[in-house]
């Protein structure tokens, strides 16, 4: 019998050391390995900041268009009567695009994706995005929701393939531009999908009673009211033109040939066709025009490297972004 101990390595110096732990029991160490994977850096916060009042333009369009999905597909379409969507029984109303129930559920998303476009260095933008992943499995409220992962996942999809292709299709911005916002966006969404899915798996489970999520479950119990975190208004309490913005956006159709924008893929496959169909024109003057916004498409673009570093951008208590690189 061999009694030979076994003789373990330690990682090598120049890798970086993981605790799982870490992982599955602290949000911020969750979202600091993240972004530290995903090299999501200065450069990134930088490209949104640049892209705010372009996503900001937008928001109302794919608001609608999201909705026009959600509701185009019995199975989502259910959830808004059934608040589950594993139940299949049946359903005495169905819910319309212009009911006063979607109404205002388009003004949350609205606001949504108001927060999505801010400052991603606050700790609390991610745990919102944490709370709208927990909000969707059933916890933290009295009536409580629940709605497969299956559903959620493509729902992001497609609101990232929406915005990717606003910011694509915009006929002034600069191709590296472009590219940097797609980029950071694409990161950010990314998370956002991580912290929607942790919550219908079991990976980390061991850890369960650690979780912090058991302390923001408590806070989301204690005050339940949608668009807060800890007690705090965190949605809807700025930009309120942009968030009450009139039902002029109503969408084309998604029709089958139509790109998510309502554009029909054709013509989407063909870039630089002029001003007419721009998301933005008239933006300087007037504003965007939702209408205008649907009917948008860009074709995909290769991405050359454009961020070389994955610092950890979240601000420190005293409110400065920390942008320390941690790669060499
Ligand atoms: C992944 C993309 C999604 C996002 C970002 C999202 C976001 C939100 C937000 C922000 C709220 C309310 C927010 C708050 O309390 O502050 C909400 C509520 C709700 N969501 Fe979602 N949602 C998504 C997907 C879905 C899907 C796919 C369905 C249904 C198939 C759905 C059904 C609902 C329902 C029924 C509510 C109402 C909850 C209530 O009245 O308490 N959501 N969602």
């Amino acid at each position: 019998m061999d009694t030979a101990a076994t003789m373990y390595a330690d990682p090598p110096r120049t890798m970086e050391r993981v605790s799982r732990r870490d992982i599955f029991t602290s949000l911020p160490a969750r979202i600091q390995w993240l972004h530290s994977f995903l090299e999501f850096g200065t450069d990134d916060v930088q490209a949104l900041i640049s892209g705010q009042k372009y996503i900001k333009a937008v928001i109302p369009a794919i608001v609608n268009i999201v909705y026009k999905k959600l509701l185009k597909y019995d199975i989502t379409a259910r959830v808004f009567t059934t608040r589950d969507s594993r139940d299949e029984g049946p359903v005495e109303s169905w819910p319309t695009e212009d009911s006063a129930q979607i109404e205002h559920r388009k003004m949350f998303l609205r606001w949504y994706l108001t927060k999505l476009n801010s400052d991603c260095t606050r700790m609390d933008y991610w745990e919102y995005l944490d709370k709208v992943g927990l909000m969707h499995i059933g916890k933290g409220r009295q009536n409580p929701l629940h709605v497969d992962y299956v559903f959620l996942g493509a729902c992001l999809g497609f609101i990232q393939d929406s915005l990717f292709e606003a910011i694509l299709s915009h006929p002034r911005l600069e191709l590296h531009r472009k590219i940097a916002i797609v980029k950071a966006l694409g990161k950010v969404i990314w998370i956002q999908n991580d912290l929607v899915e942790k919550w219908h798996n079991t990976d980390g489970a061991e850890y369960a009673q650690e979780e912090e999520a058991d302390t923001l479950l408590g806070e989301i119990a204690e005050d339940e009211r949608e668009g807060y975190l800890h007690g705090k208004k965190i949605l809807g309490d700025h930009d309120g033109s942009s968030i009450f913005t009139s039902r002029t956006g109503s969408s084309k159709s998604s029709d089958s040939g139509k790109t998510s924008l309502g554009r029909p893929i054709e013509e989407a496959t063909h870039l630089g066709d002029g001003m007419s169909r721009c998301p933005f024109s008239g933006m300087a003057r007037s504003g965007p025009n939702p209408a205008d916004l649907e009917r948008q498409r860009a074709t995909s673009t290769r991405s050359p490297r454009v961020n070389g570093t994955a610092p950890d951008v979240l601000q420190h208590a005293e409110g400065k972004p920390r942008a320390e690189s941690v790669r060499s």
